[in-house]
């Protein structure tokens, strides 16, 4: 298999490119009421014009008061719809699929952006959140919250999206329910992976139901997060199980799809490990601090069949273009503001960017 290849999903019959995906990214550019930005737009219509595959949105909260950070775009009301569309028609025009990435930033929405009370699957405090503790969702609230998940998702299809990723990684509120830690809940939404991973499937069962056999629904998870209790044997069996429902990619989030797992040096690797659970008929996406062609080639030997990029896109648009060159090894950060400049970044972007180890010279 080559990265150049192009990949059947066998679920819908929609054609990928080649084997490259945009991975989310936060980039901050967005308007206050989550209308999406010409930033915005412009960013993400530039990688896509650089042949990646699959074009990811950044993380957009499903309801107002989700938001993780200022500057986040937003798919939680129909005024945000208009711009969506722009996008998704210029997503379009470069023959990329589009996903939006769905999120509720739960016990990560701070009060001090959203005004209100965090929540997650129950009481829950983390570092950043000044001391605020969470409030447990009820029935009743996690039922009208796997609504403004499908909602989301219907108001991405009016738009034009090819489909959706729903981010249950990076404890956030979907992975916040799959943690042991962070859902201590007594009822069904809590107690073994099942009951931990309900809300998850039941929002995948919502939004299937909603959008139709067309829509594409990806799911990226955490293989591991101690933190809040997600262990990998837990995510394997979690990976199997959502393999066995009307998605079309599983997208494992590694932060780097090299390291040794459980400490072992010659051990499996994260990726080899979910290609042994996941069936061949559903996609697996890792990603992961994949920067040159060798990389790449490596998480595809490894049995993943399409490979996410984040960092590497931002400075190297083009990156899809080059990548079937095996000796393509693009320059590595840090890199000077004029150079993210010209490769459309606006300053708000750039200065977050700074705030990424090493990025941006002068950075942190
Ligand atoms: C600036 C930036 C913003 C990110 N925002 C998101 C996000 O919104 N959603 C998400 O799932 N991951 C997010 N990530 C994580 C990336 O998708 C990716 O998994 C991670 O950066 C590792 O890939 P890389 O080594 O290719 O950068 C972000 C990463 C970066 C660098």
């Amino acid at each position: 298999m080559n990265i150049t290849d192009s990949l059947l999903l066998s679920r819908t019959g929609k054609v990928l490119k080649n084997r490259t995906v945009l991975a989310a990214m936060t980039n901050k550019q967005s308007h206050d009421d989550g209308i999406l930005s010409e930033d915005e737009k412009k960013w993400l219509i530039r990688r896509a014009m650089g042949e990646f595959a699959i074009t990811t949105t950044a993380a957009t909260n499903v309801t107002e008061h989700g938001r993780g950070w200022v500057g986040e775009m937003g798919v939680w009301g129909d005024h945000q719809i208009p711009e969506l569309t722009n996008l998704a028609r210029e997503l379009k025009k470069t023959g990329t699929v589009s996903l939006a990435q769905l999120f509720h930033g739960g016990m990560r929405a701070p009060q001090s952006i959203n005004g209100i009370q965090p929540i997650s699957a129950s009481i829950n405090t983390e570092p950043g959140m000044d001391g605020v503790y969470t409030r447990s969702l009820d029935n009743t609230e996690v039922i009208e919250m796997i609504q403004s998940f499908t909602d989301a998702a219907i108001r991405c299809q009016k738009a034009g999206f090819d489909g959706v990723e729903l981010h249950g990684a990076h404890s956030y509120l979907i992975c916040q329910f799959l943690g042991i830690v962070t859902n201590r809940r007594q009822d069904e939404w809590g107690g073994d992976l099942q009951g931990r991973s309900k809300f998850l499937r039941e929002i995948i069962t919502s939004i299937r139901k909603a959008t139709g056999p067309e829509f594409l629904i990806a799911v990226r998870i955490s293989p591991i997060i101690e933190k809040i209790g997600i262990y990998l044997q837990d995510s394997l069996t979690l990976a199997n199980i959502l393999s066995k429902m009307e998605i079309d990619m599983i997208h494992i989030s590694c932060w780097d799809v090299f390291q040794e797992v459980d400490g072992e040096k010659d051990s499996k690797s994260l990726t080899r490990r979910f290609r042994e659970v996941i069936p061949s008929n559903i996609p697996l996406i890792s990603t992961g601090a994949v920067w040159n062609a060798k990389d790449a080639q490596y998480v595809l030997e490894e049995g993943a069949d399409l490979v996410g990029v984040a960092r590497v896109g931002i400075a190297h648009p083009d990156w899809p273009m080059h990548i079937g060159d095996i000796s393509y090894s693009p320059q590595r950060p840090p890199f000077s503001e004029q150079h993210l400049l010209n490769v459309d970044l606006s300053p708000v972007f750039v200065d977050y960017m700074r705030g990424w180890k090493d990025f941006v010279i002068g950075g942190k």
